[in-house]
């Protein structure tokens, strides 16, 4: 993406303790679209294919590496946390080559790589490039502050304009993004000289921008597409902002790619960055739904209101009926699930399988045209095709210290009620009475009956309530 002669160096910044955010998780490990902020600042960078990222932490440090165990960076570590400038220093002293370093906030997750890669471009040995945006609700911003001739002389954060009560910086519009691209070897040279005398009492990273126009460097300015790009996260309320603006992208997202959405705005998308989502033709998917993980559905699916979909696979056809939840799942096509279904990890359903409501399944294989629809258990299961599962029947498959499977064949019937204690197999075309307690296996075609004979009592007399 850059010429070869000037390497690309990018750091992102995410050492913060985010004490706006009033969590024991660091900042950079908040949720957004299911992800941790910083997942999504890392996925913009590396489309930069850089020479070398390098991310510094610090507050929670080694929770935020373990979060990322297969991330492709230099992992540099700032403590105590003594500003974004000192920040800065600590990224740069294991970047290895000079060329331009491009300086990211780990709080900024909607940062689209385009902007990043157009901010890069705009850097070189004489032109320190700097993202900047006019907003509305400037406050918290370090603000750019141009001379006569438009050019950028420095950058006063919001907290030092109070404290000098300068109305006239505070009047700006024009914010620091926080995002950055400078000549390598000058950011060196630059940070060593901050120092920090202003109302935080930290090194500000914003302070090189009044040494670059000192020491005669360009700066040069560029802006994103939109605000919400550049929008920072410090509190639980500009997180849920930037969640719904997420949203939105994912829901246009999918309906670009041809799916029906019953309401953009009540959708929720937790997918993996890379393709999470996969999607056939003439899908409908109802209000309410959340997606987590990798969830990948086929043509002309129907999903209910308010299902939980996280890492499953949806075959043709199927639909899947309101307030059911899957997880780990693969089904067929044709199939018809719900409402109230509970999939749970290792539930194979093969073709044309019909699952109702309040049945669950977990780590069972259901074959083609196999059902269970009411109230109903199968746990470590394997059951044939055309099984018809009974209501209020279940698999029995722990005895308190191990788990063992069930096997119902080809075409057999379990009645209601009935209670199938694994280890057994239930020998193909037969029946089990309903109420039956089976703890043996049965041959294929036999009738199964293991309850108690009824016993009628003719013209019973129910007792009278006796008088004290
Ligand atoms: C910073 C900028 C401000 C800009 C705003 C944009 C400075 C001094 N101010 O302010 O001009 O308008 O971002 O969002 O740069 N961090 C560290 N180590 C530290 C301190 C911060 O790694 O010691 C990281 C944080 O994790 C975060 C980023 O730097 O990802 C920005 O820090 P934050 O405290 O959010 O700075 P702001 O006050 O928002
Ligand atoms: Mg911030």
């Amino acid at each position: 993406m850059r010429p070869a002669a000037l390497p690309l160096s990018v750091i992102v910044l995410a050492a913060g303790k985010g004490t706006r955010m009033k969590s024991r998780l660091p900042k950079v490990l908040q949720p957004l679209a299911g992800q941790p902020l910083l997942a999504h600042a890392l996925a913009s960078v590396s489309a930069l294919s850089p020479a070398q990222t390098v991310v510094v932490v610090g507050h929670g440090a080694e929770d935020v590496r373990a979060t990322f165990p297969q991330a492709q960076v230099t992992w540099a570590l700032q403590s105590p946390q003594n500003g974004t400038g000192h920040a800065a220093a600590v990224g740069l002293a294991p970047v290895e080559s000079d060329g331009i370093t491009l300086l990211v906030t780990g709080d900024t997750p909607l940062i689209r790589s385009e902007t990043l890669a157009k901010l890069a471009a705009l850097a070189n040995e004489q032109t320190f490039a700097l993202l900047t945006c006019v907003v509305e609700d400037v406050a918290g911003y370090g603000r750019i502050v141009r001379n006569a001739a438009g050019e950028v002389t420095r950058i006063v954060e919001h907290k030092d304009a109070l404290a000098a009560n300068d109305h006239a910086v505070l009047a700006i519009h024009e914010m620091n993004t926080g995002i950055m691209a400078a000549p390598t070897a000058w950011l060196r040279g630059a940070l060593a000289k901050l120092t920090p005398h202003n109302a935080q009492g930290e090194l500000y990273l914003t302070d090189v921008i009044a040494m670059a126009a000192v020491d005669g460097l360009r700066v040069a300015t560029a802006q994103p597409d939109s605000e919400t790009e550049i929008a920072g996260v410090n509190d639980k309320i500009q997180l849920a902002a930037l969640e719904r603006a997420k949203q939105r992208e994912l829901a246009i997202r999918a309906m670009a790619h041809g799916v029906t959405l019953a309401d953009p705005s009540r959708i929720d998308f937790r997918t993996s960055l890379e393709g999470g989502f996969a999607c056939g033709s003439d899908v409908f998917i109802d209000s309410g739904c959340v997606f987590e993980g990798n969830v990948e559905i086929g043509d002309n699916v129907r999903i209910g209101p308010n299902c939980v979909i996280r890492d499953s696979k949806i075959g043709n056809g199927t639909v899947v009926h309101a307030m059911s939840h899957l997880d780990g799942v693969v089904i067929g096509e044709g199939a018809l699930i719900g409402p109230f279904a509970r999939l749970r990890p290792g539930a194979q359903l093969g073709d044309e399988v019909h699952i109702g409501n309040f049945v669950e399944v977990k780590n069972s294989t259901l074959a083609k045209g196999a059902k269970a629809n009411h109230l109903a258990y199968l746990g470590d299961a394997t059951v044939g095709e055309r099984v018809n599962y009974g209501a209020g029947s279940i698999t029995a498959n722990y005895d308190g210290a191990n788990k063992r499977r069930t096997v119902i064949e080809a075409d057999v019937h379990v009645g209601s009620n009935c209670v199938l204690v694994a280890p057994v197999t239930i020998g193909a075309g037969g029946t089990v009475g309903g109420g039956s307690t089976v703890t043996k296996s049965t041959p294929p075609g036999a009738l199964t009956v293991a309850r108690g004979k009824p016993v009628t009592i003719a013209n019973w007399k129910r007792p009278a309530k006796q008088k004290s």
